[in-house]
């Protein structure tokens, strides 16, 4: 890949100790891992190092310790759930450092994998502390970088090991960097990107960013409020951020200059209450009632934004379109990720996903395995297509 190491420039890896930083963040319920898909996704970079007979040592974070170990936000169940997933044994190190990690790694034989306790478990971690990127130095030769979700932060493991060993992007960290390429970095015309989420506040920088970037910005979910209201439309008792309305504003001039078509709704679910089941109408936009909630955009914006994905040649998508946890306020997101999925397989879309709510929005819809690429990321996701560098990126550039 150009501009980056991969596994493709690693050499021979036979007998080498390779640290290969993952994310295993998965959310987990009872014990039990709910979503493993960060799990699967990082399978193809443990099997090619370990079947080329590397011993994989892999590091990874869970939660958010606050005061070193925590039982309860040990690795050691996720590592049980990798070795189900992977099919192979994996074996497990009470500390990332340390006596407990350079015994469990000196009793590697090629092709074993080992996961070493959560890196979180000590302070230098998450300050990128040069003694603790030492000290977890130590038990490698060379360094996979697989957990773009993570590149975001500048930790030892992230960014820090890629100072001190040979650094390489792992197989998915090279996919996400390839699909994001071509979403946002050097994308076929026209591109349009679908924002959504309840709201602008958490998303200025990356719809700055996009105007900048894209032929049009679809806006959807509490956002559009905002925006809305900005431009003088009476929410009702929608969730808006009226505060925000210079900003938004702001937003809708620098598209304008840039040439950028802002596409907001034109017709919206509304109710007076937010639950499952409640009565709702579909309202034009000029006509929501002083106490009804606008909790998805209606029929006619849905085939609108339809009608704009058809003269796409590429999507990027962050964030669901309505209040797609509650039926039946998840019919646009619903109705728009299947024909973006359709879109996809028929006409060559290039459609690009990513960020908290939209992965599970895909899945709600049974359409995340037909887009061009899905990304686990969260904030990563974000902060890439906001345009910021990524440190745990920019340090595996060539
Ligand atoms: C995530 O789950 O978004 C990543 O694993 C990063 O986790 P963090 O937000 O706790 O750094
Ligand atoms: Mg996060």
């Amino acid at each position: 890949m150009a501009g980056f190491k991969t596994l493709d420039d690693i050499g021979p890896v036979k007998d080498k100790r390779v640290l290969v930083r993952v994310d295993l963040n998965v959310p987990v319920a009872d014990g039990k891992v709910t979503d493993p898909t960060r799990i699967e996704r990082v399978v193809p970079t443990i099997a090619e190092l370990s079947d080329k007979a590397a011993k994989v040592i892999l590091l990874a974070h869970f939660g958010r310790p606050k005061d070193g170990p925590d039982p309860k936000q040990s690795l050691k169940p996720i590592a049980a759930a990798t070795a189900a997933i992977l099919g192979r044994d994996v074996k497990f190190a009470s500390d990332c450092i340390g006596a407990p990690a350079a015994d469990a790694v000196a009793a590697m034989r090629d092709g074993d994998v080992l996961m070493l306790e959560n890196t979180r478990f000590h302070k230098g971690e998450e300050k990128n502390d040069p003694a603790f990127t030492k000290a977890l130095a130590e038990n490698g030769d060379l360094y996979v970088n697989d957990a773009f979700s993570a590149a975001h932060r500048a930790h030892s493991s992230t960014e820090g090991l890629a100072h001190l060993l040979p650094a390489y992007a792992g197989r998915t960290m090279q996919a996400e960097l390839e699909a994001l390429e071509k979403g946002l970095g050097d994308p076929r015309r026209p591109v349009i990107a679908i924002v959504g989420g309840a709201k602008v506040s958490t998303k200025i920088d990356l719809l700055m960013n996009l105007v900048k970037k894209v032929d049009a910005l679809v806006i959807g979910g509490g956002m559009a409020n905002t925006f809305l209201a900005a431009r003088g439309t009476n929410v009702g008792e929608s969730l808006c951020e009226h505060d925000l309305a210079d900003t938004a504003r702001q937003i809708m001039i620098e598209a304008a200059g840039a040439g950028c078509a802002i596409v907001l709704p034109s017709d919206g679910v509304v109710a007076k209450e937010f639950k499952a089941g409640a009565a709702s109408e579909v309202v034009g936009i000029e006509n929501v009632p002083a106490d009804g909630m606008i909790l998805d955009v209606g029929p006619k914006s849905i085939e609108n934004v339809n009608a704009w994905i058809d003269r796409a040649a590429t999507l990027v998508w962050n964030g669901p379109l309505g209040a797609f946890e509650i039926a039946p306020f998840d019919a646009a997101t619903v109705a728009v990720a299947r024909h973006a999925a359709s879109r996809t397989k028929g006409a060559g879309l290039v459609s690009v996903a990513g960020g908290g709510d939209t992965v599970a929005a895909l899945n709600h819809a049974a359409v995340a395995d037909d887009f061009t690429y899905v990304s686990t990321a969260g904030g990563a996701f974000l902060e890439w297509m906001e345009g910021k560098p990524l440190p745990g990126v920019e340090v595996l550039k060539r």
